[in-house]
């Protein structure tokens, strides 16, 4: 390569991420639910990102741009609420972890028939995976493509069943994931109950009592945007909702559900991460979504959202906070899932916690799906908030060595889970 392509290079890797150029993040810790409630309010004023949502005595993570870093600290200032630096260098910690990211992939074996699970994945190896699967299991897995996304990328499902889901005694069990975008750990946690279900089945009872439909990611484009564009990214890429949203494309698809759609932990601003859209279901990618569980509604004994990141296994309701008719039963199958994986997580993961969505994750957001898959009629619905790290450029960024051991852990909560519903 001349040296000109050498300067160009160099120059694409600084371009990389620049749009976090001069944003820092900090830990803020408030010890009151006055301040909590403070903090939170800040958010419009200084358009803050929350990447790790604090509670009371709880360490939270927020992204704050330059144009707004003196006033918020000086805030935080006349406030109780204990603050530090958890980044100086939005933009290059978020290229250092692309080195990392691709010396990984260097070291990846050429041909590797199923989908590594030693790093991260873009869009069309996890296409490639759903339709190699598919083809060389055809007696148990189907994969159709639901629709196509807004930007026009497939929205691909597998279904697995021993009967061709036609046996009406089996119960239906639904798991997606990828509907926020930089969340990377979710959809491998799908991908991994295929593998789970087909290729190392270790539980081959499973398929006797269930049929399970499995939608890795539900939101192509956020998810690819995330890679190549902005790697906080979290909303779908659409436009049209507004005058303003082709300025700011995107809805949040985990507000976009059809229940108490809009009335809380959303925001009215196009450009916000928890902008609800302009009407419910208004994003294809949620409706396919609602679709599958209208199709199986009769059968839908359990519906799983995979997030991060908190390790956490929340269930409605998530818009007030009250608790379901059968909360007792969501709580029950909710600790055997939980206590399964913590039997099984590494020591530096914080133990899960099970709970109401608002009580646990310390606010109230309407609009989302395990709340709607609750309210149509599916008796166990949780949305998973699967483990981050703090440290480096956590979170989202759950060390790729890592990956593997959350899919394991997290295949064995919702095993014990599944066991669980049997004994009903
Ligand atoms: N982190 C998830 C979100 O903000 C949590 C959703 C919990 N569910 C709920 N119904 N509020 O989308
Ligand atoms: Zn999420």
């Amino acid at each position: 390569m001349n040296i000109i392509g050498v300067l160009f290079l160099i120059a694409v890797a600084y371009a990389k991420h620049e749009e976090y150029q001069g944003w820092k993040s900090y830990y803020v810790t408030p010890y009151s639910m006055d301040d909590l409630k403070f903090l939170r309010s800040l958010d419009v004023q200084y358009d803050l990102d929350f990447l790790g949502h604090p509670t009371v005595g709880g360490e939270g993570l927020v992204l704050v741009k330059p144009e707004h870093q003196e006033g918020f600290l000086k805030t935080l200032d006349n406030t109780n609420i204990v603050y530090r630096v958890h980044s100086e260098d939005v933009a290059s910690a978020l290229r250092q972890d692309d080195e990392d990211i691709k010396r990984r992939a260097r070291t990846l074996s050429r041909n590797a028939v199923r989908l590594p699970y030693n790093n991260y994945q873009r869009l069309a190896e996890f296409d490639n995976y759903l339709e190699d699967v598919a083809k060389r299991y055809p007696d148990k897995a189907t994969l159709v493509t639901a629709a196509n996304s807004f930007e026009g990328r497939p929205i691909k499902y597998i279904k697995i069943s021993s009967t061709n889901f036609a046996d009406p005694r089996k119960k239906v069990i639904m798991i997606d994931g990828g509907i926020h975008a930089r969340e990377w750990i979710s959809p491998p946690i799908v991908t991994w109950a295929i593998h789970k279900l087909l290729e190392d089945v270790t539980e081959p009872d499973l398929l006797e009592n269930f049929d399970f439909i499995l939608l890795p990611i539900v939101n192509p484009d956020g998810y690819e945007y995330s890679h190549t564009n902005n790697r906080w990214w979290r909303k779908t890429r659409s436009t049209g909702s507004s005058n303003l949203s082709s300025y700011c494309p995107g809805v949040d698809g985990n507000r976009n559900y059809d229940f108490a759609w809009n009335k809380v932990g959303t925001s009215p601003n196009v450009c916000a991460d928890n902008y609800a859209g302009n009407r419910a279901f208004s994003e294809v990618e949620t409706r396919v979504v609602r679709d599958l569980i209208q199709e199986y509604l009769n059968r839908m004994v359990m519906y799983l959202t995979m997030h991060s990141y908190g390790s956490m296994i929340l269930y409605p309701w998530g818009h007030d906070g009250s608790l379901s008719h059968n909360a007792l039963d969501l709580h029950a199958v909710g600790i055997a899932m939980a206590e399964a994986i913590n039997k099984e997580a590494l020591p530096i993961f914080p133990k899960y916690v099970v709970g109401n969505s608002v009580q646990v994750i310390g606010y109230a957001a309407s609009g989302a799906a395990e709340d709607y898959a609750h309210s149509v009629g599916v008796p166990l619905a949780y949305t998973f908030e699967l483990p981050g790290l703090r440290g480096g450029l956590e979170g989202f960024n759950l060390p790729a060595q890592y990956i593997e051991q959350v899919c394991r852990e997290t295949w064995s909560g919702i095993v014990a889970g599944l066991r669980r519903i049997s004994l009903q």
